[in-house]
């Protein structure tokens, strides 16, 4: 390993990861338990960073870094710490450093451990200025012009990243529905390899399918007493769509990445298990165990083998992605806060489908959670928003299923249910961690499935 990378002390990093936007571990307590660097040039490396936490587990982090000789202003905001006379910046920020990655791909660089590869022959274009993306994220993308994307993830732990495997596997198959893979930064680790970053085609002409979805449901609100069919931002013939190409994405990651099975009572088994776990974390949603057990309970009853596939396994608006001309999908990581050798199980695609039909209840009540709480409007702005939600769910479903080419089988229906359940206990927990605003969301949703409520939204008439 070259001397170049100038050495940070454990309590520089800690604060630098403290504040830190992307910094999983925020709000817990933590200490850098050890770190090294990985040369990339003479300025630019890779800080890897061991965190460990108050409760004992750990997390590993991935901070490119850059130091120059004197400080540069337009970098002030992303400055780390002044170390031996030199200023060391988080290289994301920096279009120098970010070239140097883009032409580590265009030459398939290899250095201590370090390699770049490339997916087929793709067009880069180095003279491309880098812009770092602003918006929520737990990874940094930075874009390099018009053309391509690179996102650095940020925890990182040593085995195949999914979203290099399963982007490399619907990137040969042409699949139309995401952002093409060019290729991914890994570092051999012993006998481990790390994935440490990955470059994808920059969907340019894009907006977000969260925004989207927002903007029908604040038009619904906008309009006096029109419903959701009759108002111009209605999103149904999207929701159509977006199912039909998570169908396709699906059928296609069957057919390049293979089918396993598995059956009713373990998924039971670890949906109660996680049922558990989750009143733990949060004692509300004691009040519905006993009908979301039932539930869970019900499962035990499939007889057929359960097909199970590699899946998305986070999938909601926020990574959706409308084209010009096509949805597409992002971020094939898996449930971030899972670890690594979970995400890479293979599951029921109806897990994906659940996610995103929640995803519909999130954007109806946020838009409608703005409506100013006084007086009638909200009662109004809520009620509204329940239709937008259940005409789009029903829309949703109707693409997915109209791409398989058949209805759900009846125990497709509980299999589906289950995992809506099972997806909104895991979204009370993660508010309850992360946006207590957020709580009454998943409640509010726990409440209508113990009801019985939930089966007939979902599987309403899109009309
Ligand atoms: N290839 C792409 N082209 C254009 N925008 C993208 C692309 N990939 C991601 N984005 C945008 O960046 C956001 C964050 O990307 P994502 O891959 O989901 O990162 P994270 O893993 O940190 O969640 C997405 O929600 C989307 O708006
Ligand atoms: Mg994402």
């Amino acid at each position: 390993m070259s001397a170049t990378p100038l050495h940070m002390s454990p309590e520089q990093l800690h604060d630098y990861l403290s504040r830190a936007r992307w910094f999983g571990g925020k709000g817990r307590e933590f200490e850098v338990k050890e770190h090294r660097s990985v040369p990339l040039t003479e300025s630019t490396w890779i800080e890897l960073i061991e965190v460990s936490y108050a409760t004992g587990d750990q997390e590993c982090f991935q901070l490119p870094l850059v130091a120059y000789d004197w400080p540069q202003d337009r970098l002030a905001h992303a400055l780390i710490e002044f170390v031996d006379g030199q200023a060391i910046y988080d290289a994301v920020h920096d279009r120098e450093a970010m070239a140097v990655w883009l032409k580590g791909f265009a030459q398939q660089t290899t250095s201590g451990g370090l390699e770049f590869h490339l997916v087929g022959d793709p067009e880069l274009d180095l003279s491309a200025h880098s812009t770092l993306f602003q918006g929520e994220q737990s990874n940094s993308s930075v874009t390099f012009g018009e053309s391509s994307q690179l996102k650095v993830f940020r925890k990182v732990t040593p085995g195949v990243n999914p979203d290099v495997e399963i982007l490399e596997a619907l990137t040969t198959a042409d699949c139309p529905h995401i952002a093409a893979l060019y290729g991914w930064v890994s570092l051999r680790d012993g006998d481990d390899t790390i994935h440490l970053a990955i470059l994808q085609e920059f969907i340019r002409t894009a907006t977000e399918g969260w925004q989207v979805a927002l903007a029908s449901v604040r038009d619904l609100l906008a309009e006096g007493d029109l419903h959701p069919d009759e108002v111009g931002g209605d999103f149904a013939g999207e929701a159509h769509r977006l199912g039909m190409s998570i169908c396709e994405i699906h059928l296609t990651m069957r057919n390049e990445m293979g089918e396993w099975t598995t059956d009713g009572t373990s998924l039971a088994t670890s949906m109660l298990a996680r049922l558990d776990s989750a009143i733990t974390a949060q004692p509300l949603i004691a009040e519905f165990r006993d009908q979301l057990s039932e539930m869970f309970n019900r499962l035990q009853d499939i007889e057929e083998p359960i097909v199970t596939q590699r899946i998305h396994g986070d999938l909601h608006l926020g990574q959706t992605l409308r084209d010009t001309m096509a949805w597409k999908v992002v971020d094939f990581e898996g449930e971030p806060a899972k670890p690594l050798a979970h995400r890479q199980l293979p599951d029921s695609p109806w897990r994906d489908v659940a996610g995103m039909l929640r995803s519909f209840d999130y954007a109806a009540r946020a838009a409608a959670d703005d409506v100013d709480p006084m007086g009638n409007a909200a009662t109004q702005a809520q009620y509204r928003a329940a239709e937008w939600r259940a005409r789009n769910q029903a829309a949703f479903l109707a693409g997915y299923t109209e791409a398989l080419g058949r209805e759900l089988t009846p125990w497709e229906d509980t299999l589906l249910e289950a995992y809506a359940a099972d997806k909104t206990i895991y979204e009370a927990v993660y508010e309850t961690r992360n946006r207590p605003d957020w709580l009454h969301i998943p409640l509010d949703a726990l409440r209508r499935i113990s009801t019985g409520q939930i089966r007939e939204q979902h599987f309403d008439n899109p009309g």
